[in-house]
């Protein structure tokens, strides 16, 4: 795998599910439940996502497996399944084989203080679930703080893609904090193409902060979602995902 020309957008489309599960929670295979993820899918896909990205979490607070089974079989879709690493996950991606997984942090525990997957703690486990992904043929990337400790742990998995957390800089952004993160995620994605791997990053980016997060050196995958799907309900998913498309062309 290498880094595309452009920025590609993988759009997560976790909260079309919330809104639907806020009405339908144990009912979401009624004739009623709206919105459908699978056609906000669709949408994206239309309004020119690279990629669709899902999380299905251990409590099924949003996307159910029902979601993640329809949706990969849209076609052209490249899925990204972000997981955490457990057995349950692990046998669940060895049927569904998504072109990719993102291992994810979901307990307090497995998350660094500032907020990714707690690589250097975990190592032993992440790297066993790298490659037993690695075997299913997914291309893994670990959502990481941009810090070197957890981007060389990241790189002893042999996982080939890290995917940087900018949340903390999303919450700072229009602070004066925000320079600071901003140097953090620029040292982290030289840090990372330095080591030969891929970088991509995501958590809290938006039609505003993205303007800043596209000067960021070496991106190959941005995956942003709240903000797509906050959009999608003034505009429609296939527009605020083509606004968002637009925002990143600006680097080309
Ligand atoms: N990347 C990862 C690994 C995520 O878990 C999420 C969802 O929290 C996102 C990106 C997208 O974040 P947001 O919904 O804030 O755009």
């Amino acid at each position: 795998m290498s880094r595309a020309e452009r920025i590609l957008l993988g759009v997560n489309i976790d909260h079309a599910a919330t809104l639907r599960q806020a009405r339908y929670r144990g009912n979401h295979e009624s004739i009623h439940a709206e919105p459908s993820p699978l056609t906000f899918a669709q949408e994206a896909l239309a309004g020119g996502a690279d990629g669709i990205t899902i999380h299905l979490r251990e409590d099924r607070r949003h996307i159910q497996e029902e979601d993640v089974y329809a949706i990969a079989k849209l076609a052209g879709v490249r899925l990204n399944l972000e997981m955490a690493c457990t057995a349950e996950m692990v046998a669940f991606a060895h049927k569904l084989k998504p072109a990719a997984v993102c291992l994810v942090p979901e307990s307090r525990e497995e998350i660094t203080t500032e907020g990714g997957l707690d690589v250097v703690k975990h190592f032993r486990r992440v790297e066993e679930t790298v490659n037993s992904l690695k075997q299913a043929g997914c291309e893994v990337s670990l959502f990481i703080e941009a810090n070197t400790k957890q981007i060389e742990a990241a790189l002893s998995t042999s996982a080939p893609v890290v995917e940087l957390h900018t949340g903390a800089f999303a919450n700072a952004w229009k602070t004066p904090e925000a320079d600071k993160e901003f140097e953090r995620l620029r040292n982290g994605c030289e840090k990372a193409n330095q080591l030969g791997l891929i970088v991509n990053a995501g958590h809290g980016i938006n039609y505003d902060n993205i303007k800043k997060i596209i000067t960021l050196p070496h991106l190959h995958e941005l995956n942003i979602g709240h903000t797509i799907v906050a959009r999608a309900l003034l505009v429609g998913a296939r527009q605020a995902v083509s606004e968002m498309k637009a925002n990143l062309n600006q680097t080309q």
